[in-house]
Parts: C-alpha cells; structure tokens; sequence
C-alpha cells in the first residue's frame, strides 16, 4: 500500500483525477469502479472539466458503481444513481449505457447478484475510486466481526446512518439497507484509490496506515493486501493521524 500525502483536499482531488484520466488515456475502454458520498465530487468535478478541455475522452469507458441504498429509486435524489448523473455522468461524454449503478428497487437479492456479475463482465476494474467511512467503511462493507466477499444486501450501522443523515430531509429518511460490492469485489480491481479527508476520518485512517494490522472491524485495512492500494490523504489528516511518511 501507498500513502500520498498532498498539501490540501484540493491537491488530493487534483491529484485522483489526473490518475483517473491517466488510466483511460492509456486504455480508453478501461473500466473504472466509481464511488459516492461526499468526498470524490471535487475529483468528479475536475474530471468534467478535463473533458470539456479535451484532455481526457470516456466515449469508450464502462464503470461500476460500488454501491446502491435499497428501497430508493435511481430518479430519487439521495440515490447513487442520480448521484452520479448529476455529479458526473451527465456532464462528461460518456455513454450511459456503459455506466451501472446496482437498482435499490424490486428484489434486493437479485440486485446485488447482478452488480456481482457487473463486477466481472468484461474483465475486472483497471481502477477502483474509494471513500471511506467514519468507521472504516469501504463502500457499505460495515465494520462486523465478519465481512462479505461478494456483492450483498447490508444493514447500515447506526455510525453510518448518522453520517448519512447530513444528504437527506431527517435521519429517519436514511435507508437502513444497501446493495454493496464485497470486500472480495473492491481488492479484485487492479489498482484501487482511496481518498481521506477531515478529522472525522482520523480513527479510519490511523488503522488504516499507522500499523500492519487487518481487523474487520475496520474494512478499510483489507487494502493492506492489496499491491497496488493508493490512499491519498492531506497533510492536516496526516499530521492529526501523527503520520510521518
Ligand atoms: C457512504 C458510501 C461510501 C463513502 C462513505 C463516506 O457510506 N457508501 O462509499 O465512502 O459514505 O462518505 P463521505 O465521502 O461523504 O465521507
């Protein structure tokens, strides 16, 4: 695992979009693995703007969400599937069609074996974005004494919840339930990024770099196996972690 430490969560986005743009400049039917939640929307925001300067072109790119809540439609606006229109997809010259985002309606079980398969469909993820939760949560794999390999429904901890709880009209509006990849689907991809910020982050990214251990109690020490594990952190999560490179 590698830790990038940049001087600001600015750099840090600056930094993920230019690998993003990187990989699919290289290979321009790549496959990236795309995450929600507040913190990539900057890097999503740059990633727009690279695309209307002609730098990087997603005519050929497939992409796969990591996760979806159950109970809420794709046209709902706290859905990742409306998430990812609106804060990506329908800005950049991708073609819809080529991006999947799990459905959060009908049968849940279902769903999630169907991400499954859009995990693997046409090779694994050249890279895979990440966000981590307060708890160390990797896409809605929550902290347990046991984790899933494969895509599945999830209970939301009450930690998660409430972190949530920020993007919708009251805490009770959250979904309890999600379709989420599995940890066994996330470390599959050949590169995956993970991008920290705040000081909520700092018991999540302590576990994460500071020691070798891996404990399912924090999901995001998985990537400790993973070769080719990025997190890319700002100097003011850094030095609160007391991370010294
Ligand atoms: C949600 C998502 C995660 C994300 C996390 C942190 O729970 N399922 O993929 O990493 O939120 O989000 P934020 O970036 O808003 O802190």
């Amino acid at each position: 695992m590698k830790v990038i430490v940049t001087n600001s969560y600015d750099e840090s986005c600056k930094v993920v979009a230019e690998m993003i743009r990187d990989v699919v400049n290289q290979k321009p039917a790549c496959k990236l693995g795309l995450a929600t939640g507040g913190t990539p929307v900057p890097i999503y925001k740059k990633l727009i703007e690279m695309n209307k300067a002609g730098e990087v072109d997603f005519s050929q790119v497939h992409t796969v969400n990591l996760d979806e809540y159950c109970g809420i439609p794709g046209t709902h606006d706290q859905s990742y599937r409306y998430f990812m229109d609106t804060n990506l997809f329908n800005h950049i010259n991708i073609d819809k069609a080529n991006t999947y985002v799990a459905q959060g309606m009908g049968d849940f079980e279902a769903n999630a074996r169907e991400l499954e398969a859009k995990v693997r469909e046409g090779g694994v993820a050249d890279l895979q974005l990440l966000g981590i939760g307060n708890n160390g949560h990797i896409a809605f794999n929550e902290a347990s004494d046991h984790l899933v390999a494969v895509a599945h429904i999830e209970t939301l901890t009450e930690s998660t919840i409430t972190a949530n709880a920020r993007f919708f009209e009251k805490k009770e509006d959250v979904p309890t339930k999600a379709i989420t990849m599995g940890m066994g689907d996330i470390l599959a991809a050949k590169c995956v990024v993970l991008v920290a910020t705040g000081l909520a982050k700092v018991p999540a990214i302590k576990g994460l770099i500071m020691d070798d251990v891996i404990t399912t109690q924090n999901p995001s020490t998985m990537l400790k196996m993973h070769e080719n594990a990025i997190v890319v952190i700002d100097k003011e999560l850094a030095n609160a972690v007391g991370y010294k490179g």
